[in-house]
This record gives C-alpha cells, structure tokens and sequence, in this order.
C-alpha cells in the first residue's frame, strides 16, 4: 500500500517514542521508505543506533553538522519526502510546529518542508487537555495539518486519560488513507465530494438524578474512524456523539450530546444528509422518574428507577419520509447468532446496510482496538477480516464511495 512512499519520521522526545521504532518497521512492510530526524529529547528515550539500524540510513540529530549539511542538507531532508510524519509529538513540538520556531534539525526541517505533515501528539492528560495545548491543536488544523489520535487510556506517567500515542496500527491506517485519498485528488473528486454524511457514535448517558447517570461500554473509536474516513472521502461529516474521550477526527462537525433523545434532535436538525451512519450504542431506556435534586439514601428502600424506552434513531432515519439518507447503516452489536440476529434487525429497523459484530467480551471489541464484522446488505452478506476500527472505518467509507460513484448507480442498491 506505501510503495515507493518517502517517509520523513520526526520522533520527539516522549516516552512513547519506542513506538517509533516499531512504527519504521511496520511502514516498511507495506513498502515505505523511512528517514528519521531524532529530537535531542527522543535521544533520551531511544538511541540513535536503534534508529539507524531500523531505517538503513543515518539518525539525523544536528541542525549544524557538516557533515550532514554537506551530504544531505535539512532542506533537501524535508523536501526528499512525501509525507512529514512526527511521531510522537509532544506538547513542545506541537507549540514549535504552530508557533514557526525553527530550534534544532526537527523543528526547522518542520518549517522548511513544503510537504504534507501529519502528528500524532502523546502526553500526559493535563498537558493535553491545557489550553495553550488545544490552542496549537487548532492552530495546526488551521494549517491543514493532520492528527492522529491521540487515546485515552492508561498513560505513563501513571493517569488515565486522553493522550496516549495512537496504536503503531492506526498509524499505519492513517498514513495509507492519506496516500490513497491523495492518490485519488489530481484524477477526480474525492469520491464522496459534495456528500453529507451523518454519523452517530459512542454511548449515550441517561440522567437518573444531576451526578448519577446509566451508561455503556462503548467507546466511541469504530464510529469515530467511520466518520474521519467519511471525511477523508471527501463528505461534509456530521458526527453526533455521546461522551467519549475521543478527539474529533480533522475536518468533521461535531455534536456533542449526552442523552438518546438530544441525540435523536440533533441528528434530526442535522438532515438532510445522503449517508447515515448509526454506530453509536443508543441506550434502550431513559429514566423517566430524574429527579432534580441528588437521590439520597434515607435508611428506606432503594429508590425505584421508572424507565422508559428511548426514541430509535436509526428507525427514525429511515422513516423520515423526504428526508430519509439515501444510505443508511445500522450496526448490530450481538453476543449470540450474530449474523442471523444482525439480519432480522436489518429489516426491523428498515435500514440500507447493517455492520454486525460479536460483542461477546471474549472477543474485546466493546472498547478494545480490533474489530470484525460482516457487512449484510439485500439478501448478501460479507465477512470482512479483522482490522482496526480505524481500518474497518475506511473500508466501509470506501464501500460507501462506491455505492454513490455514479458507475454503480445503474446497479441494483446492494
Ligand atoms: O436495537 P439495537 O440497539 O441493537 O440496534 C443497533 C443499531 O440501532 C445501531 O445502529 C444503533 O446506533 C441504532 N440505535 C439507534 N437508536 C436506538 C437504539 C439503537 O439509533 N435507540
């Protein structure tokens, strides 16, 4: 898939700049060349030798060798790519790349390229979250660079939360789906150019008083990557979400909500759209009886929760008459005959397409990184490998693509 592709790896100085390591490797194999600037900090953490051994190549350190500036100078470095990939960037790096300083070899061979630049930012959750840290987020969008990730999840310093580097994976997904979306540009449109695609993702959180709520496991990640791959694609992305701890995907509206029913509103005030995509784990009921004031224990029995059952977005969608999407897909999350009870539901909800997968926890896939699904349409249905949610993501925008390219339009609605 990267064959031929020039990388220009930055590895910053975190501790998840092992992960590099392993990175070159896994961008090797599917045919990448790779070329790396160690930062002074990535020094501390891995060695220049591990570097050099892994890309064939020298380790390049120093804004001022002679050597170096000799045989390869830090202009030619940034411009013999194709692809500037900083991995991991940390908080100083991200403030150098938005702010234009140009310190050492990495920074200036950053402000000196004229190629495309992606980063996959990595530190501690307060960093992360800190204003002057969202700040250069925005800014870095701003100039049409790209992120990937960063998760949450358990991070080195011991906290949890968001700021853990993206899987080596998802790396390698989204680097691919940067080049085959790049590969598309000079030819055509972007096949889902002047689409809008509405995206409903994570969990919902129905209210049982002002600090308690019934939540769910999901966290968001397969309906976040089906949204940022719909957005790759070309569509105008809507992506309504239920509270993750997910950053948006580039270039995609965000809705946040929290209960079934703000994201039913919002994902009608969203319409019309051409492609609805349900991934979100919709709780089935919301607690009719929330009260005000925090329930509090009286020495009497618990208190009784009075549910009632939420409004069925996806169904909702495909009733919506002049305004139902073209394409809309379902996702069935089952523990038992996952296919069999995926295509009942396809029909019970009246939707286009329905993405089934085992959410046994035997197989991890609530929360966890992989996923494996089937894809059931009219009378067919495919079982497509495991991969990452981010991979499954980019499948199934590419199915999407196809499905509105106007060669299939004579075809049957699969
Ligand atoms: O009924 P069940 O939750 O199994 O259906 C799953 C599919 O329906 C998913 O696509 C989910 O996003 C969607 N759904 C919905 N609104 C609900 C319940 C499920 O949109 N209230």
């Amino acid at each position: 898939m990267l064959t031929d592709k020039r990388i220009l790896m930055i590895i910053g100085g975190g501790i998840a700049a092992y992960k590099s390591l392993e990175l070159i490797r896994r961008l090797q194999d599917e045919g990448a060349s790779v070329r790396a600037i160690l930062t002074e900090g990535g020094s501390k953490f891995i060695t220049p030798l591990s570097v050099s051994s892994l890309t064939g190549d020298k380790c390049y350190m120093d804004l001022f060798s002679l050597t170096d500036e000799a045989e390869m100078g830090h202009i030619r470095l940034s411009r013999e790519a194709d692809l500037v990939l900083v991995v991991p960037a940390t908080a100083d790096l991200m403030a150098s790349m938005a702010h234009g300083h140009a310190r050492d070899l990495a920074t200036t061979a950053l402000l000196a390229t004229d190629k495309p630049v992606m980063f996959c930012p990595s530190m501690n959750v307060e960093m992360w979250q800190h204003p002057a840290t969202q700040r250069n987020v925005a800014i870095l969008a701003g100039d049409g660079i790209t992120q990937i990730g960063p998760e949450a999840g358990d991070l080195a310093c011991g906290e949890v939360g968001s700021g853990r580097l993206s899987e080596v994976p998802a790396i390698v997904d989204a680097v691919t789906a940067f080049f085959l979306n790049q590969a598309a540009e000079p030819t055509t449109d972007k096949p889902l150019s002047g689409r809008h695609a509405l995206v409903t993702a994570g969990p919902t959180w129905e209210a049982i008083d002002p600090v308690r709520y019934i939540a769910n496991h999901s966290s968001g990640r397969q309906g976040y990557a089906i949204a940022g791959a719909l957005a790759q694609l070309g569509a105008r992305t809507t992506l309504v979400s239920g509270p993750t701890n997910m950053s948006p995907p580039a270039g995609v509206k965000i809705i946040n909500i929290q209960s079934a029913r703000e994201m039913q509103a919002a994902c009608q005030e969203s319409l019309p759209a051409d492609i609805a995509v349900c991934v979100a784990a919709v709780a089935d009921w919301y607690v009719a009886n929330e009260t005000t004031s925090k329930v509090k224990k009286n020495g009497g029995p618990p208190p009784t929760l009075e549910l009632v059952e939420n409004p069925d977005i996806l169904a909702g969608l495909c009733k919506s008459g002049d305004m139902r999407p073209e394409l809309v897909v379902g996702f069935a999350a089952e523990t038992d005959h996952v296919v069999e009870y995926a295509t009942a539901k396809r029909r019970r909800k009246g939707c286009d397409w329905i993405v089934a997968n085992d959410v046994s926890p035997a197989t991890g896939i609530m929360g966890g990184a992989n996923n494996t699904v089937h894809l059931i349409s009219d009378g067919a249905v495919e079982d497509w490998p495991e991969g990452t949610k981010e991979a499954i993501g980019l499948q199934l925008a590419q199915r999407i693509a196809q499905h509105f390219a106007p060669e299939a339009k004579g075809e049957a609605k699969s």
